[in-house]
């Protein structure tokens, strides 16, 4: 049975068809908004490689959250700049620090919100790493009291699901032990498993003013040329107590979120990090591609490779987008 007996076309004739057919579905509640806190009160800092991505201090999260959410966004991720950064995080741990208290914030306000909040030393060292530094060298094992500290506070101050995204050995153990420890059994780990030594984090590392100041991140971030370690990576993060496991950067590592998702029974997360952000964004202010059909199609990617749910900077946009307002 082939042509003229089969007709594809037929199933592509009309949008009402169209929707019929459609195997991929994306909705706003797929979608994590990332917010960038820093201390202070009244600020609202551009961040010149991300155009309509800001910092935030605490006081001004209300109208951003509302937006999100009025849009159909349920989420958000917290990520923090310290007012002062030394060789020992030491403000990753301060309780009046951007990161809890925003959470404080939202929570108070926006009970239903699902706050996510990034646990990772690397804005809060003065050498840009994610782990300690000994000599040359960063350290995994004296790096995971401070992360599982970090998410604790992040869980008392109210965080629904904290996410290490530092790449060391062991940490999500570590975290989960001390939770659990404390009473936080329902804290959820989301894991960022499956991280990339990535030229797309470009954008990020502006935004958050961090960075390593020597050497780089591939002693603790995967070679993007692995296919296989992401496995193992995934395995072992499910092992020690994951809810659920991240990849990321999300598009060029569509392959990876498939392999997981076929071998880990678990809930998949896909970073659509800040390069693919600012490329998509470049290109449209150049006029060379629509920016709001190419992004709508990247998420729609993702989530056909097999993400639950999305990290996006578009997030408010296009769920704006999506409800037609
Ligand atoms: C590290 C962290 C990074 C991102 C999220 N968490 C940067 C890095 O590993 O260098 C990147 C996110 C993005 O590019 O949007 N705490």
């Amino acid at each position: 049975m082939s042509f003229p007996i089969e007709r594809p076309r037929r199933l592509r004739l009309n949008p009402g068809i169209r929707s019929l057919v459609r195997e991929t579905s994306l909705v706003p509640s797929n979608l994590i908004l990332p917010l960038f806190v820093i201390h202070g009160s009244g600020k609202k800092e551009p961040i010149l490689s991300m155009p309509d991505v800001f910092r935030y201090s605490v006081d001004m999260l209300e109208p951003v959250v509302k937006d999100a959410l009025s849009g159909g966004v349920r989420s958000v991720m917290l990520f923090g700049i310290p007012e002062t950064k030394d060789e020992e995080a030491t403000q990753a741990l301060n309780p009046e620090g951007p990161v809890p208290k925003a959470v404080r914030f939202l929570k108070e306000r926006f009970p239903d919100l699902v706050v996510m909040t990034d646990v990772c030393i690397d804005e809060y060292t003065s050498h840009g790493h994610c782990g300690f530094v000994k000599g040359e060298k960063i350290d995994n094992d004296s790096t995971l009291d401070c992360l599982a500290k970090m998410a604790l506070l992040h869980a008392r101050s109210g965080a629904d699901v904290v996410a290490p995204s530092d790449m060391m050995d062991g940490r999500v153990g570590a975290i989960r032990t001390l939770l659990d420890g404390e009473g936080f059994t329902d804290t959820l780990i989301l894991s960022y498993a499956v991280k990339y030594a990535s030229a797309f984090y470009g954008p990020f590392r502006d935004a958050m003013m961090s960075g390593p100041q020597f050497g780089d991140r591939s002693t603790y971030q995967m070679d993007p040329a692995n296919r296989v370690e992401a496995l193992r990576e995934a395995r072992l993060d499910r092992e020690e107590g994951a809810d659920i496991l991240m990849v990321k950067p999300a598009l060029p590592y569509l392959d990876i979120l498939r392999d997981l998702r076929e071998t880990v029974d678990l809930p998949l997360c896909a970073y659509q990090v800040s390069g693919e952000y600012a490329a998509l964004m470049a290109a449209g202010k150049n006029g060379w591609l629509d920016t709001e059909r190419a992004s709508l199609e990247s998420l729609i990617s993702i989530r056909r490779a097999g993400a639950s749910m999305i990290i996006t900077y578009f997030a408010t946009r296009i769920a704006h987008l999506m409800a037609g307002s």
